[in-house]
């Protein structure tokens, strides 16, 4: 009995307790698989009315939240409070404004209106939590409550910049409690000193110049490259399951690549870029599939949000457009379902804002959560919750949240669209197909593992509209069975027809239809739905989720080498990315009986990655809009190509009339490129006959000065 108290109880509760917290943590997928639900902090619950106010930074809160500048009281205790709510509506992931601490002094408008940090994007220590939100105690037990739940935590990081340079504590930087800096009294060169963005289209003007008035922190100094890349890990560290990389679109493009590639050297991590954008017509909107795609993390998907906003909530467009946006993504990203689908957020006016009626916003809810892409709802949209003053932009757009009403019509739509993406395979991982496309009807397939569901959405406000049965019925391969909405009619969707020729989706409709054989089938081919980190050096753990792996131990190839295998289940293999084989490699599963999966790639690095920033002397040239790039043997440097859209470039031309690129470069590896010059259309014009080497520093950031050696120079 002794025996049994002192040795066999223990393992078994241990065992117990490992496989209740795995089970807990959500899926094995990072966030792919999951639905978030994205808080601002101060605006949703107050947990604890000690930190309304503190001593530090007194004067900054409004009891009355008449003040939209001002900060309300809501804070992490609020959202672990609140987590039995979220949990309730199905949630498995939440969003999480920055919680890093702020500035402690306002900013004080022309008017006298005090400007409070209450959105946390000011910085001061970005290794300290603001006090007006908790402490790291009550950051862990965030996490830890979550967790439990199956909830995961994505934390807003703001790495481009501090706070205000011309009020308040002028940009200041602190080390915990250490001052290191303001962008007044700048001695190490922390900060960039440039003008404010001008040109919202020029990639140097982005990276190098100043946003919104704000300290922009020079990422190329190696304090700052330290400083921020442990800010980021002790995120992470602390429990953190994903980073939302805030206006990754002004930060150092190639140095956020390193930041990404220490997050992922620590483990399962997901990693999103907030790059602001309108739809795929925008003029950077290559610049940002590129970053992403070379970075392998997932991208907010603007181009969705601004053409539904546009199409559902203004009205003013069709889904030719949206289908036509969604396309595109999908043919350029290596990733599209790791795009984060949203159709409003704290940033512009709520989508109840736009069209106050309420099918309006649940017709864009339900298409949100059936299209390729992770989910995320702003918080308030399950109550319809809106302020319309001005438009009800920015700050109206971070209204209070009065009401956790759990029988409220939106509060049990979202629930219901929770449940049907977790559902259906094909939901969650599926690649997407248009089938039929008009102005007010867009039809389209969803595709996974056997498994695939069609969803038919009719905006028009009274017609029904006409569609052919026949072909959806060969998609769902359905032609003797009628087949249910998923959403049971919630949104007046009809069930699909048996039978017939043709049939009508009413008007302001969508109706879900899933098809699809079990998930324990045989007959269920191999086939992977994700790969992650999908760039990351050898001897690092690799996921590969999907389905139809079978449970018995099987084989992965990476371009025709088996790779050695941590894990295997039906739905996830974890294997080592591979030390021999580098650059873009094709992974296969292959079943245990010998059936393959298709293959999906994956970038295996030779080393970590750190920041080279290369400066090049402008080479004589008579320049017409042509651009300069570096292609070379390094994946970011191209891995050789001469296409635009892989070698790296193009490079900036900067205040000293250099042109300069930061490229995260494998560390210690010798690398060797050519410079090139490519014109507006991507075609090559020139480039150097001989080749550089250059062997990469083992720890950056570093400048590298070259100058174009063609012999006819
Ligand atoms: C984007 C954030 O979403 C926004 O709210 C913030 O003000 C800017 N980045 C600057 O951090």
């Amino acid at each position: 009995m002794a025996e049994f108290r002192k040795v066999i109880l223990p393992v078994y509760l241990a065992i117990f307790f490992f496989l209740f917290a795995f089970i807990q943590s959500g899926s094995a997928e990072e966030l792919r698989a999951e639905t978030i639900y994205q808080i601002f902090t101060d605006r949703f619950c107050n947990g604890d009315p000690k930190n309304d106010d503190p001593e530090v930074s007194k004067g900054m809160f409004d009891p009355q939240k008449k003040n939209w500048n001002a900060y309300w009281g809501g804070d992490l205790q609020g959202v672990i409070d609140k987590l039995p709510y979220l949990k309730k509506m199905g949630f498995t992931a939440i969003w999480i404004s920055p919680v890093i601490d702020n500035v402690n002094k306002p900013t004080i408008e022309a008017d006298g209106r005090v400007m409070a940090p209450y959105h946390g994007y000011h910085a001061r220590n970005f290794k300290g939590i603001d006090e007006h939100i908790g402490d790291w105690k009550v950051f862990d037990r965030l996490i830890e409550s979550a967790h439990k739940r199956g909830i995961k935590v994505m934390v807003d990081m703001p790495l481009n910049h501090t706070s205000t340079i011309n009020h308040g504590e002028f940009g200041a930087l602190y080390d915990g409690m250490e001052f290191m800096s303001d962008t007044e009294n700048d001695r190490n060169k922390l900060f960039h000193h440039l003008p404010e963005i001008a040109d919202w289209n020029d990639p140097y003007q982005l990276q190098y110049y100043t946003l919104a008035w704000l300290g922009d922190l020079n990422q190329e100094n190696s304090y700052i490259d330290t400083y921020l890349g442990n800010a980021v890990l002790n995120l992470k560290k602390h429990g953190a399951d994903a980073t939302r990389l805030d206006a990754a679109k002004h930060a150092n493009w190639g140095w956020q690549s390193t930041v990404v590639n220490k997050l992922y050297d620590q483990g399962r991590h997901f990693v999103v870029a907030e790059w602001w954008m309108s739809d795929t017509d925008d003029p950077l909107y290559h610049e940002a599939v590129k970053f992403v795609n070379k970075a392998g993390i997932g991208m907010f998907d603007f181009p969705f949000a601004t053409t539904i906003r546009k199409v559902l909530g203004e009205e003013k467009d069709g889904f030719r457009h949206l289908a036509k946006v969604i396309e595109r993504e999908d043919a350029d990203l290596k990733d599209p379902n790791a795009l984060i689908t949203f159709i409003d957020n704290h940033d512009m006016p709520r989508f109840t804002s736009l069209n106050a009626d309420r099918r309006a916003v649940d017709l864009a809810l339900a298409l949100m959560y059936t299209v390729r892409g992770i989910p995320s709802v702003y918080y308030g949209t399950e109550q319809y919750i809106h302020d319309d003053t001005k438009g009800g932009g920015d700050p109206y757009t971070r209204v209070w949240m009065k009401e956790f009403d759990e029988g409220s019509e939106g509060f049990k739509l979202v629930t219901e669209l929770n449940r049907l993406r977790r559902s259906s395979q094909a939901l969650l991982h599926g690649s997407q197909q248009s089938i039929e496309v008009s102005d007010d009807v867009y039809i389209f397939k969803r595709e996974f593992g056997g498994h695939s569901a069609v969803v038919a959405v009719n905006k028009a406000k009274k017609e029904s509209a006409v569609v052919s049965a026949e072909r959806l019925a060969a998609v769902l391969d359905a032609s003797d069975n009628a087949i249910d909405d998923a959403l049971a009619g919630r949104l007046s969707g009809i069930a699909f027809p048996a039978k017939a020729k043709t049939f009508s989706l009413p008007a302001r409709s969508i109706s879900v239809w899933l098809a699809g054989k079990g998930e324990a089938n045989s007959d269920i081919q191999p086939e992977i739905a994700s790969v992650s980190p999908g760039v990351i050096h050898g001897g690092k753990p690799v996921n590969i989720n999907g389905i139809g792996f079978g449970e018995k131990r099987g084989k992965v190839l990476a371009d025709g080498e088996s790779l050695s295998i941590r894990h295997w289940s039906n739905t996830n293999v974890e294997v080592t990315s591979p030390a021999s084989v580098h650059g873009e490699v094709r992974l296969i599963v292959e079943r245990a009986d010998g059936a393959t999966s298709k293959s999906k790639s994956f970038t295996a690095l030779s080393g970590k990655l750190v920041p080279i920033t290369f400066q090049v002397e402008k080479p004589s040239f008579n320049w017409k809009g042509e651009q300069l790039y570096i292609t070379g043997s390094a994946s970011n440097l191209g891995s050789w190509s001469r296409k635009a859209q892989q070698a790296a470039g193009p490079l900036l031309l900067s205040e000293d009339r250099d042109y300069i690129l930061c490229v995260a470069l494998p560390a210690g590896k010798k690398v060797s490129f050519k410079l090139m010059i490519l014109d507006k259309e991507g075609k090559l014009i020139k480039e150097e006959k001989k080749i550089h080497t250059y062997k990469v520093p083992d720890q950056g950031p570093w400048r590298h000065k070259l100058r174009w050696q063609d012999d006819d120079r």
